[in-house]
């Protein structure tokens, strides 16, 4: 297995966390990957250290002890806004998980008022992703099949599009919905797209991100 497909595959929602807090070279390290997310993207990606309102004191929702989190800020004329915060998101997600941290996409359950940063009139806080030391690893979701995701069947598929439909699996996505659905054209284009759902297009832009990981971006190009 690679380092990135255990990455991928121990990454679980986390919603407890414990008083440990973000600091030294793990610090140094996340915070060079959102002015890297927010230099390619155009996004607003900031972090919120020590913060315990937006996720109440102690225990909000299915939250506890949550004070860190990640805040996907972007103006509301960016093209795609949706899908390129999923993308980034996940990508800084999955570098948390690759420092130790752990981490749960949150689009409800916080309270946005809280949030301590100053938004242009032109910007909006498309989610918050939480993080910090989890008081456990969190557990596998129910996976769909590979069908009700791809329009190519199974046994027509390359290996490199097997794998990139696999990590798409892993990925989160809303209330675990997994409403994308893949297909392969022309031996090496491939789309994605989203269906009906809250955070669908959220949802579609991470599932890009684990496909792409998973397929290897040399061997395939978007259509
Ligand atoms: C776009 C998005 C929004 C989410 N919003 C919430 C939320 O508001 N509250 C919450 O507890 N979990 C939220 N989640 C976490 C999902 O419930 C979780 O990712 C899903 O059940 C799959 O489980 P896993 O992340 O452990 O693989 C969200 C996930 C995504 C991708």
């Amino acid at each position: 297995m690679s380092n990135m497909e255990g990455i991928v595959k121990a990454r679980h929602s986390v919603r407890s966390f414990t008083d440990q807090k973000i600091e030294g070279e793990v610090l140094t390290e996340l915070q060079k990957a959102l002015d890297e997310a927010n230099a390619e993207s155009g996004l607003q990606i900031k972090l919120a250290l020590n913060e315990e309102k937006a996720f109440g004191e102690g225990h909000y929702g299915q939250f506890h002890n949550c004070k860190n989190y990640i805040c996907i800020i972007g103006d509301k004329d960016l093209k795609n806004l949706e899908e390129v915060s999923g993308y980034y998101g996940e990508k800084i997600a999955l570098k948390a998980q690759e420092l130790g941290l752990n981490t749960c996409w949150v689009a409800l359950t916080y309270k946005k008022s809280e949030v301590p940063f100053e938004l242009k009139d032109s910007e909006k806080i498309v989610i918050v992703i939480a993080t910090g030391y989890g008081v456990n690893q969190g557990s596998a979701h129910k996976m769909k099949d590979f069908s009700s995701v791809s329009k190519t069947a199974e046994n027509e598929s390359p290996e490199w599009y097997k794998k990139g439909i696999e990590y798409a699996l892993h990925a989160p996505t809303a209330i675990n919905q997994q409403k994308f659905v893949f297909e392969l054209k022309n031996q090496n284009e491939v789309s994605a797209k989203a269906k009906l759902g809250p955070c669908s297009k959220i949802d579609l832009g991470i599932v890009k991100y684990h496909f792409e990981l998973g397929a290897g971006k040399e061997n395939f190009k978007w259509n």
